[in-house]
């Protein structure tokens, strides 16, 4: 007989929430002989793209990874095209937002004090005119999972609470809209979470892939929801059929 409640185990068809390592933007250019930030170009116009495909598969909330904490490490001329370009993407949500496309929630997750006036009020008004659509898409922009944590626990404190809890902490994180990701997919082919969503992904199955991300199509996608849902989740729990108690 079961003492505890179990967490639910059985894997849904497609993930609910989907964030992606958007990676490879570099190689994919210096393949081609172009600079590096013809690759952030080609990787920018992929992204409505793949989030087309992504709510065609009935995904409801996607995290993708635009830019770290630790990419300002960058020569100043790429941080500058890609300050650019997310000043540009900004712009395109905007003008989307007015039309019949397919719409959807725009939220930037990061420290938004630290990017150019021109992206801050870009981002700013681009959440303002997305706000509503049941399909969320959040851009990490100048995110780090340390410095959310450090934000988060800082907020809270600010706002009196002086005990913390995983419910509270939650609560305060730039994610706080949406669900932790069921399936993370890096594209460039690294083993590493690069300082991404540390506290989401407690959980979250991750599926890496060599693609580079300006190649990543649906195909792709598709190969990475079936192994997703190759994985039997147990959230520390054990699978069904070895959950009755023979101890
Ligand atoms: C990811 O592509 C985009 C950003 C980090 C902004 P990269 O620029 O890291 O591409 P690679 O890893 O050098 O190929
Ligand atoms: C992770 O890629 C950040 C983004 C995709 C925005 P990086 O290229 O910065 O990660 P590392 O340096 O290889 O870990
Ligand atoms: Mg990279």
């Amino acid at each position: 007989m079961a003492l505890f409640k179990k967490e639910k185990t059985n894997t849904p068809k497609a993930p609910e929430s989907v964030a992606i390592i958007m990676d490879g933007n570099g190689r994919w250019a210096k393949r081609r002989g172009l600079p590096r930030s013809a690759g952030h170009v080609e990787g920018a116009k992929n992204v409505m793209n793949v989030l087309r495909e992504l709510r065609s598969r009935g995904v409801h909330h996607v995290t993708l990874y635009a830019f770290s904490t630790e990419n300002w490490k960058r020569p100043d001329d790429e941080v500058l095209a890609l300050m650019d370009i997310f000043a540009q993407y900004a712009d395109k949500i905007i003008a989307r937002s007015k039309t019949d496309e397919e719409q959807f929630t725009v939220k930037f997750l990061g420290d938004k004090s630290r990017l150019p006036e021109r992206v801050r009020e870009k981002c700013v008004a681009a959440e303002e005119a997305t706000a509503g659509h049941p399909f969320v898409c959040n851009i990490a922009l100048n995110y780090g999972g340390r410095d959310e944590i450090v934000h988060a626990a800082n907020a809270a404190l600010a706002d009196g609470h002086t005990v913390l809890s995983e419910e509270i902490l939650s609560r305060y994180m730039y994610t706080a809209l949406s669900p932790d990701p069921d399936l993370v997919i890096r594209t460039g082919g690294e083993f590493r979470i690069s300082n991404f969503l540390l506290w989401q992904s407690a959980y979250s199955e991750f599926v890496i892939t060599d693609t580079l991300w300006p190649d990543f199509d649906g195909a792709e996608l598709e190969k990475c929801i079936s192994e997703f849902n190759k994985r039997t989740r147990r959230f520390g729990g054990l699978n069904p059929e070895d959950s009755e108690s023979k101890v």
